[in-house]
């Protein structure tokens, strides 16, 4: 019998995290929760406690980890809570967690993964932000530290899983298929009346506030695009987007001798989080297969990239390199939340991100310092410019 996995799950009251403990809870005995993580969700952790009984809490919120705390005042096996950002940071590198899943949203994640990879521990990566905001740094600290790089994102899983066997020089191109989001087929006249409500009723997935909003930009898309050059080390040029609306196939690989691998699957994140968790071993089922027999759609098309400009200021800021990126994704992090908040349109967005990168000028060399000076800066200008909105 093998030794149980060793985790610790960075943002385990989100979407992902809450998966990822279903997963856990399906192969008894094949884990051990040492860590969870969240930023302030007290009664889900509790519950989570009770379930799996982790050594230790990290809570980013100081008066939410309080509020924990009390709450465990009285219990006889109690985990220890670590608060704020460093409490977050010290849980990423927790000694006996032999795999770390990165889960919490947004630039958030980037340090706690990165220190999880520079203590040597595999990474199974929900947090596409990290490799978009640091994909250079952190893919060198990979190989350095010789660590797995697993990724969650399911086109990504899937495109893992179409390339193995195969080296870079059979490959043509990566294609990433994307559902479209809720407004597909909304006419451009109407896209600046929708709101965070409709952005939030996603058609086939159901996740976190920030991807949903980001998948009916089809920024999410373009996250993707940077997080799939520096997964799989391709360029720009050959990393393409389809709409799929059924997304049933999570990603395609075209190779030089005109054939494509394509992997079909329910839209359930348990798949990918699985493959993650259970690496390199396949195990049984626990999404339901496709059933062919009664018939299947797929259907495939060019992304609106006129009515959906996210997805160009994407590629465009992939393309230029260096802290670009970490502009893109710092600004889309504050017209996001503004757009939830009801303080931005829906087509401000990407005039917001494109406004910001305007502004963007490289300076010096990229480290990672370098990288969170221009996140920071960005979310401050973002924050100025939606102070004066309307931003052109
Ligand atoms: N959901 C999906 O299907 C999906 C698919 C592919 C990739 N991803 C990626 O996975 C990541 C998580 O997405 P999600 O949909 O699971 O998001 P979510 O449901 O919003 O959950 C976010 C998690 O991060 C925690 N968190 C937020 N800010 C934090 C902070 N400053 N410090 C510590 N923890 C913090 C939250 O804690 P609280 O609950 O306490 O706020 C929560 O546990 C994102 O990067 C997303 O792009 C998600």
């Amino acid at each position: 019998m093998t030794a149980p996995k060793r985790l610790a799950i960075l943002g385990s009251t989100g979407s992902i995290g809450r998966s990822t403990l279903e997963v856990v809870t399906r192969f008894p005995g094949c884990f051990v929760v040492d860590v969870l993580a969240a930023h302030s969700s007290v009664e889900r952790l509790l519950a989570q406690i009770r379930a799996h009984h982790p050594r230790v809490v990290a809570v980013a919120d100081p008066q939410a980890a309080q509020a924990l705390q009390q709450r465990l005042r009285a219990w006889k096996k109690a985990p220890q809570v670590w608060s704020g950002p460093e409490g977050i940071r010290r849980a990423a590198v927790y000694p006996t967690a032999q795999l770390v899943v990165s889960a919490m949203v947004g630039q958030a994640g980037l340090l706690p993964t990165w220190d999880a990879i520079r203590a040597g521990k595999d990474i199974a990566l929900a947090n596409k932000e990290t490799l978009v905001v640091a994909g250079e740094l952190i893919m060198r600290e990979v190989k350095r530290r010789r660590v797995r790089l697993l990724p969650v994102d399911s086109e990504h899983a899937a495109l893992a899983q179409c390339l193995k066997g195969h080296d870079g020089v059979e490959v043509r191109r990566l294609i990433l298929t994307a559902s479209g989001g809720p407004f597909r087929e909304v006419p451009a006249s109407r896209l600046q009346r929708m709101r965070a409500a409709d952005a939030l009723r996603h058609p086939t997935w159901s996740m976190g506030p920030k991807i949903t909003v980001d998948s009916s930009t089809l920024m999410n898309k373009g996250l993707e695009v940077i997080e799939a050059h520096h997964l799989f080390n391709m360029d720009f040029k050959r990393i393409e987007v389809t709409i799929h609306p059924q997304s049933v196939v999570h990603s395609l690989v075209e190779f030089v001798d005109g054939s494509t691998l394509a992997q079909l699957a329910s839209p359930d994140m348990r798949l990918p989080i699985q493959a993650a968790l259970t690496h390199p071993a396949y195990a049984p089922a626990l999404v339901k297969p496709l059933d062919f027999r009664h018939g299947l759609t797929l259907t495939f098309g060019a992304p609106d990239v006129k009515r959906f400009p996210c997805l160009g200021l994407a590629y465009a800021a992939g393309r230029k390199g260096g802290s670009a990126p970490a502009v893109l994704n710092a600004a889309n992090e504050v017209a996001v939340g503004a757009f939830l908040r009801g303080r931005l349109g829906f087509m401000e967005i990407p005039g917001l991100i494109r406004a910001v990168l305007a502004r963007h000028r490289e300076k010096g060399p990229l480290t990672l310092e370098r990288v969170l000076a221009q996140d920071a800066w960005a979310r401050k200008i973002s924050e100025e410019m939606l102070a004066c909105k309307p931003c052109k």
